[in-house]
Order: structure tokens, then sequence, then C-alpha cells
């Protein structure tokens, strides 16, 4: 009822004007009433798939950002230099891409090389689902979900070993992963458990947390 009426003043509001009763209808009231249709007209479903175009894009823009520095660093120093490259770089890299649009990017695993991309409680369960996909081979689609009342939503997106260049510095150590770079992993992160990975296989996931704000104003 509340929805009929309101409709019915906004679909009158261009027949006040046009009669010429501006003075009747001020100038705020009509732009508090525009705002507020301008809010009220964005639907939760429209938030929840913006959302995800927004967690694809900055997913896919930090992905080539970290390639083409891997790639780069590994022909300008090799596969150790681009090892103690990526120790420093990959996190503020991927930090960078999430603070241009405003949203905190995580690369997180259960097998995880870095231990900060470990994943936190929320992440997990998804991660989980991720994982149970895999093993079961279910395509695993990008996710939304809703965090701290929907304030926040959190894009999450399997990240798998698509090929052979990973299993440099993830695959097996006996017949991907050459002696010296398998001793500089050991020297950086004596916890890792980012070995022995397979080409096609779960490496872990993107989890991005875009403010709903940062949604909405993209609307
Ligand atoms: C030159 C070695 C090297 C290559 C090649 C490499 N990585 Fe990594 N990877 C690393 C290092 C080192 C880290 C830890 C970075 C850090 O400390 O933040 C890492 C971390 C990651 C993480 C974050 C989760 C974790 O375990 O900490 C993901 C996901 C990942 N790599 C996926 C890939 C994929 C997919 C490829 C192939 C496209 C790839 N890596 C190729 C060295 C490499």
């Amino acid at each position: 009822m509340k929805s009929i009426s309101y409709t019915y003043f906004l679909l009158c509001l261009p027949i006040l004007f046009s009669c010429n009763t501006e003075e009747r209808v001020s100038r705020e009231v009509f732009d508090n009433v525009k705002r507020e249709s301008a809010v009220k007209r964005i639907s939760e479903v429209q938030i929840v798939e913006k959302a995800l175009a927004m967690g694809n894009e900055i997913s896919d823009e930090a992905q080539e950002q970290l390639m083409s520095t891997l790639q780069n660093a590994i022909e300008e120093n090799g596969l150790v230099g681009a090892l103690n490259f990526c120790q420093a770089e990959a996190l503020p890299i991927v930090k960078s891409t999430g603070s241009d649009y405003g949203v905190e990017i995580r690369r997180v695993s259960n097998r995880f090389r870095n231990p900060a991309d470990q994943p936190k409680a929320d992440e997990e369960v998804l991660l989980g689902a991720y994982e149970y996909n895999h093993e079961a081979g279910i395509a695993s689609e990008p996710n939304i979900q809703k965090l701290q009342n929907g304030e926040v939503l959190l894009y999450t997106r399997a990240i798998t070993i698509p090929g052979q260049l990973c299993l440099n510095c993830h695959g097996d150590i006996s017949t991907d992963v050459p002696a010296d770079v398998a001793d500089t992993i050991d020297q950086l992160y004596p916890e890792d458990k980012a070995k022995g990975h397979k080409v096609g296989e779960l490496r872990g996931m993107w989890a991005i947390r875009i403010p709903r704000k940062e949604v909405i104003s993209r609307l």
C-alpha cells in the first residue's frame, strides 16, 4: 500500500511541475524524494549482481598484475630471484589493486605458503565448499556472501593451477621444483604447504571484501 501511494506521488510530480506549482513543492522536498527514490530503486539483487561483477573484475586485474610481474621477475632474475621477488611483492601488489577499488583482497589457501594467507573463519567455510566441489568434480562458480548484516559483501572465487609454470614453485619436489628453488622455499617459508600440486588442482581462492557503499556508488 505504502509503495503504491509512493509511486503515485512520484508519477504526479511532473504534473505538479507542469502546472507551475513549484512554490508548493519546494526544491528541497523534491530533491529529498529524488534521492530517496534513487536509494529505493536499488534492489538487493542488483547489489549482489554488481558485487559479483566487481569481484570478477578486481580478481582478474589482480591476477593479471601478479602474472605479468611474476613472468618479468622470472625472465630477469630466474626462478630463485622470482621467489624472493614474490615474497616481497605478492602481498603489496594484491593490496594495492584492492585499495584502488576501496576493497580488501586476499588470496587464501589451506595449503598456504605464506602463513598470512590462511583463511579466516568466514572464509574457511567457503574454501571448504570449493574444496568439496573440486574433489567431487563439480565446477565452482564465484560467490557472494553477505557479512555484517550486508554491510560487507564477501566475493570468493576458486584459484586453480592453470599450467606448468606454477609447478616450478608449487609442484612436486622430485619432478617439478628445481633443487635450488626448493631450498630457497624452505628458507623463506619454513611452514610451506604449497608444494606437491598438479595442473588443474585447486590452489586456493580469492576473498574480496567489498563494502556495500562501494557497490552502491558504482550502480
Ligand atoms: C617463482 C615461484 C612461483 C611461481 C612460478 C608461482 N608461485 Fe605462487 N607463490 C610463490 C610464493 C613465493 C608465494 C608466497 C607469496 C607471499 O609470501 O606473499 C606464492 C603464493 C601463492 C598463492 C597464495 C596462497 C599461499 O599459498 O600463500 C597462490 C594462490 C599462488 N601462489 C598461486 C600460484 C599460481 C596459480 C601460479 C601459476 C600461475 C603460481 N602461484 C606460480 C611462488 C611462486
